[in-house]
């Protein structure tokens, strides 16, 4: 009875191929609502426009700043680029924490803060005097109307602080730096991380023309015909386009595939309502589903002998690297049990078999919903070159897909089967979103 039980609380998450199908669909028509002008700024799947035009081609030249803000870590860069037969790219870079009441106070003491780190870099690398030009990776939804120009749609992840939202986050920055009133920095870039990512691997792979990040949270960004972007002017050539594709399901369209689970997750976030593809798909999110999951289980009395603990009760506590832990397939039950107990949960063996399974099934689903994501974007890419076979890179990045032992094969695999005419090929970023910037500011101040 118990075996029953488990499995008709899991079975809502193992997805059938014709539900992928669904999921693929919606995808591909959310990607083509963004694109339109009349839907500007209400569809779910934004689509915003990164003026970037191409990729990186090796002319690339010089010393930049870049900044890395969104992801787990922030972080700020110096990057050389040198061009020619030997191109090459050096970087020196320093990690810094954004404490919660940082991220989560006002935007002024946010963007001091940012600056406040800037200064100790350039203390560090003595180059207080140089004024560098700056790419700035911000991986949030930015509406940009040009390179150095975007306009925060709205936080995600675990971001919320003040008097940010409709605000440019480049004329931000620079107040808060005129503010300091230490040092100069000429401001060329604002960069979203999936487009950083796509750079970093066209650096080295010109059939990268893809990014894609499944981390903290999950977006997707790729070279769209300039003809088919409505909200900018002209037809020549493409440009790049970051979807954000985690708010698909913002109009009611995942309606039939999310679970009770998804809904407590996102009651329980900050931002309720929004960026629900997310919200089934990312690092920040999957712990969230899988902790609801074994509460109610516990409090069936499937789990945990009955017993809700306090520390089932705290939100966060199953982290991404967590599920990979306990997914690991060279890790004994054993080890499963005492990083349940490090989590101050204690189980039994049966328990710890029911909670692999659990992370199993989200963790599972989540691969799967981006691989059908991703199937719309490459089938999209195909249709626009006429194209009837398409060869194609998606360069990658983010903690979920790098440390979860299943999470990548998954992903590819319904890529496969849900776009068979498409041979995509994953390439990891090794060197994160901040050498893109980087490239993006070198392209950006060759063209003025
Ligand atoms: C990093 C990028 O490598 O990957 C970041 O430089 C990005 O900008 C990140 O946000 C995504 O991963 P995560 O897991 O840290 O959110
Ligand atoms: C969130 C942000 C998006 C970013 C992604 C990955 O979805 O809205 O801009 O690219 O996280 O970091």
């Amino acid at each position: 009875a118990q075996r029953g039980e488990i499995d008709s609380t899991l079975a809502p998450f193992a997805l059938t191929q014709q539900q992928l199908q669904g999921v693929r669909d919606r995808m591909r028509a959310g990607l083509e609502r963004g694109l339109r002008k009349d839907t500007h700024g209400t569809a779910s799947v934004k689509m915003l426009p990164s003026y970037v035009y191409r990729t990186p081609d090796g002319t690339e030249n010089g010393k930049y700043l870049a900044l890395d803000l969104g992801g787990t870590n922030f972080r700020v860069l110096v990057v050389k680029i040198r061009s020619g037969l030997r191109k090459s790219v050096r970087m020196y870079n320093k990690i810094y924490a954004i404490p919660l009441e940082i991220m989560q106070g006002t935007g002024e003491e946010l963007f001091d803060h940012i600056v406040q780190c800037i200064s100790d870099f350039l203390d560090y690398m003595g180059m207080k005097n140089t004024c560098l030009p700056l790419g700035f990776t911000f991986s949030f939804p930015c509406r940009q109307t040009g390179i150095d120009k975007g306009t925060l749609v709205s936080w995600t992840k675990g971001f919320k602080a003040t008097d940010c939202e409709g605000n440019d986050v480049v004329d931000m920055l620079r107040e808060a730096i005129k503010r300091r009133n230490e040092f100069e920095l000429d401001i060329v870039a604002v960069v979203n991380d999936t487009v950083g990512t796509m750079m970093t691997c066209a650096y080295e792979d010109p059939e990268c023309e893809i990014g894609l990040i499944a981390g903290t949270g999950s977006n997707v960004c790729y070279m769209e015909e300039m003809r088919n972007i409505e909200t900018v002017e002209g037809d020549e050539g493409r440009m790049c386009v970051n979807t954000e594709w985690g708010g698909l399901g913002e109009n009611g369209s995942l309606e039939d595939i999310r679970t009770k689970y998804d809904r407590e997750v996102d009651e329980g976030s900050l931002n309720v309502g929004k960026q629900r593809f997310e919200k089934m798909t990312s690092g920040m999110y999957l712990g969230e589903i899988v902790r609801q999951i074994l509460t109610d289980l516990t409090r069936r009395g499937l789990l945990f002998r009955g017993h809700i603990t306090e520390c089932l009760k705290t939100r966060g506590i199953f982290e991404t690297k967590f599920l990979s832990q306990i997914e690991s397939d060279r890790l004994a039950l054993l080890q499963v049990r005492s990083i349940l107990k490090n989590l101050g949960l204690d189980s039994t063996c049966d328990d710890s078999i029911i909670v692999k399974e659990v992370c199993g099934a989200v963790s599972r689903r989540a691969a799967q919903l981006c691989g059908a994501g991703m199937a719309a974007v490459v089938e999209k890419i195909r249709e626009n070159r006429g194209l009837d076979h398409l060869n194609i890179t998606v360069g990658v990045d983010g903690t979920l897909y790098k440390l979860h032992p299943h999470f990548s094969g998954i992903l590819k695999d319904t890529v496969r089967e849900l776009a068979p005419k498409c041979d995509v090929t994953f390439v990891l970023s090794e060197d994160g979103s901040g050498k893109g910037a980087a490239l993006i500011t070198a392209v950006a101040r060759g063209e003025i």
